[in-house]
């Protein structure tokens, strides 16, 4: 576990195809990270990844963590990737 210094950055792409496809409900993603592991990631969102603009959009919405590419994210998704991270 990261003790201090770098953070895990969670990026959320919240462009239009990303937030038509479900980003919106990611939006609320940070206050569902469990309290323990809140000071250990800095979330951040993204006006598109550039992953819409081919045959990938049909995966939106996009999340990224720590340059981890996660497709059809969805919060349980990013949640358990977040877990996997910080627990190894
Ligand atoms: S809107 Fe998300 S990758 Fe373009």
């Amino acid at each position: 576990m990261e003790e201090s210094g770098k953070k895990i950055e969670i990026e959320i792409c919240l462009g239009t195809t990303c937030f038509v496809m479900g980003a919106s409900k990611l939006q609320e993603l940070e206050t569902l990270i469990p309290p323990k592991y809140r000071n250990l990631v800095e979330v951040k969102a993204n006006t598109c990844m550039d992953l819409c603009k081919n045959a990938t959009y049909m995966k939106a919405p996009f999340v990224k963590i720590d340059g981890e590419l996660i497709t059809e994210a969805n919060v349980e998704k990013v949640l358990n990737v977040l877990e996997r991270k910080i627990n190894g």
